[in-house]
């Protein structure tokens, strides 16, 4: 599996619920890189354009509420696998419905609260980071920090 970004962003019921460092540091910790982060309030404009597939669904404009209700947090995350390995750490999309062990599992009871969005194929995780960042706020870290999270002694990291 190849080196992945991928586009997550906690929230607004994460930021009001103080989850924020809990959900950050349950992706540091699995061995992702943060290369972007920042906080801000998503315009009802740039979060309709966001999940425009969901347009015409019953709960598109609840939705729009809910995110655009308080501030996100938004950040670029990179490591193997990293669009999969996210949702999956991310669990179902209901909070009811979610195994415990994953974020919402964890921390979410609601169907629509579910404190975490994160792309859903790196297709969209592309499309995604260039609606939410400039090419310069992506970081790029020393590569020796990853010596004891894969193994780096051949090709490409396992
Ligand atoms: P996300 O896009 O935010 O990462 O979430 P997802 O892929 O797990 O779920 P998706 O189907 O894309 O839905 C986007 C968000 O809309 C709300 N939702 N409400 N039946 C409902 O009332 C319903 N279905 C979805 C959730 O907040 C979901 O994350
Ligand atoms: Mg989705």
């Amino acid at each position: 599996m190849p080196i992945e970004k991928t586009l997550v962003f906690l929230k607004p019921d994460a930021v009001q619920r103080a989850l924020v460092g809990e959900i950050i540091s349950r992706f540091e910790r699995k061995g992702f890189r943060i290369l972007a982060l920042k906080m801000l309030e998503l315009s009802e404009s740039f979060v309709r354009e966001h999940y425009a597939t969901h347009r015409g669904e019953h709960f598109y404009e609840p939705l729009v509420r809910y995110v655009t209700s308080g501030p996100v947090v938004v950040m670029v995350l990179e490591g193997k696998n990293a669009v999969q390995v996210v949702r999956d750490m991310m669990g179902e999309t209901f909070g009811t419905e979610s195994p415990p062990g994953s974020i919402r599992g964890d921390f979410a009871l609601s169907d629509r609260y579910n404190l975490i969005h994160g792309s859903d194929s790196v297709q969209s995780a592309v499309e995604e980071i260039g609606r939410f960042f400039r090419p310069d706020e992506l970081v790029s870290h020393p590569t020796d920090g990853l010596r004891w999270v894969y193994d780096m002694t051949g090709t490409e990291p396992v």
